[in-house]
């Protein structure tokens, strides 16, 4: 999207987060902060601050035979961490690779690909709290992850800003193959079963089905996949014997949001200067001069139809500014 912010303040410590979040006059009307803004829709230009973290670096904090801890600056690039986690052989960060994205919205997101959350890396959080510039430790607890979803975007929304998230990872093999088809994939290629090898699937997996937000604006999955209750679910089993889903829980199940919109037709089509990708249901794209009404008109249509045939809402992963 085409759209400006009235001030953009980019800062690279904790002192100078600190700094920025006790002057007066910068935090006096509407301000937000973003990471690389790779989940966020902009209705039209910014009237107030936008804030950036560039607070980078990687340090090991903790290291046993079996796992390593590593504590990131909010402001690194997402995929250049989990690169550097694969360079130095430790596993869990190999299926969020190429995710968009930075690390301190990796916290706040939980982001998550091929059945891993950032949640299961996730050790700690250091924030800082806007009203009082101090800084807080949250344990993973009390950060309560949950799908997309963290204490940061809500109870707490506006009132901390992740200054360094810390990861535990393993040392030894350990990876994460069952969800969908990344087993095959890997025995499709012959390739050998590595953390090089693992990354490289999952690349190749999300560049066969999702645009490069540098070449198409897009902004990922645009819906969430929605959690019903699961005799809602085994009722529409009865109508639709081939609906995929994931199991939650014992009382719900997943149902992808992709799968419901697609058997809506949407695929592929374009609305105006907006469109459904052809490759994967759940992302809206922007195919060229688009503006946040069209992309919010398309979503809304999107969410009606889905509703109307399935009976089930969705809702945006993608947040509306
Ligand atoms: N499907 C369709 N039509 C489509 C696309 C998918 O019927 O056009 C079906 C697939 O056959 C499959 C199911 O829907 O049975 C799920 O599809 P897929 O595995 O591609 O994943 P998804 O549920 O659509 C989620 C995440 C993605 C993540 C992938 C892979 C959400 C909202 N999205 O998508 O995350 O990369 O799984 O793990 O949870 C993101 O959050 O921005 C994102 C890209």
């Amino acid at each position: 999207m085409d759209v400006k912010a009235s001030w953009f303040i980019e800062y690279e410590s904790v002192a100078d987060m600190k700094f920025v979040l006790e002057d007066k006059d910068v935090m006096k009307g509407k301000w937000l902060h973003i990471g690389s803004g790779s989940n966020l829709l902009f209705k039209g230009d910014y009237e107030g601050v936008i804030l950036h973290s560039a607070i980078r670096g990687y340090e090991v904090v903790d290291e046993n035979a079996q796992e390593i801890e590593v504590k990131v600056g909010a402001g690194e690039v997402w995929d250049d961490f989990v690169a550097y986690t694969v360079k130095n052989g430790w596993y869990g960060a190999e299926n969020l690779s190429l995710i968009p994205g930075e690390v301190g919205a990796s916290a706040v997101q939980n982001i998550g690909a091929y059945g891993v959350e950032a949640k299961d890396l996730i050790v700690s959080v250091d924030a800082m709290e806007v009203a009082t510039g101090r800084m807080r430790k949250f344990t993973k607890e009390e950060c309560c992850f949950g799908y997309r979803d963290s204490v940061f975007k809500k109870e707490l929304k506006g009132k901390y800003i992740v200054a360094y998230v810390t990861y535990r990872l393993k040392k030894l093999p350990s990876f994460n193959l069952e969800y969908g088809n990344v087993r095959q994939e890997l025995g499709k290629r012959g390739d050998k079963l590595t953390l090089e090898n693992v990354r490289k699937v999952i690349m190749a997996m999300r560049e066969a089905k999702l645009p490069d937000p540098k070449v198409q604006g897009n902004a990922g999955s645009f819906f969430m996949n929605p959690i019903i209750p699961r005799e809602r679910f085994e009722e529409l089993r009865g109508l639709y014997p081939e609906m995929p889903h994931y199991e939650v829980d014992n009382d719900r199940v997943k149902i992808p949001a992709a799968w419901m919109i697609d058997r809506c037709g949407w695929k592929g089509r374009q609305v105006g200067r907006v469109g459904v990708h052809s490759r994967q249901a759940l992302v809206l794209v922007n195919c060229g001069g688009a503006i946040g009404d069209e992309v919010m008109a398309l979503a809304s249509q999107i969410q009606e139809s889905v509703f109307q045939q399935f009976g089930i809402a969705i809702s945006p992963e993608v947040n509306y500014i």
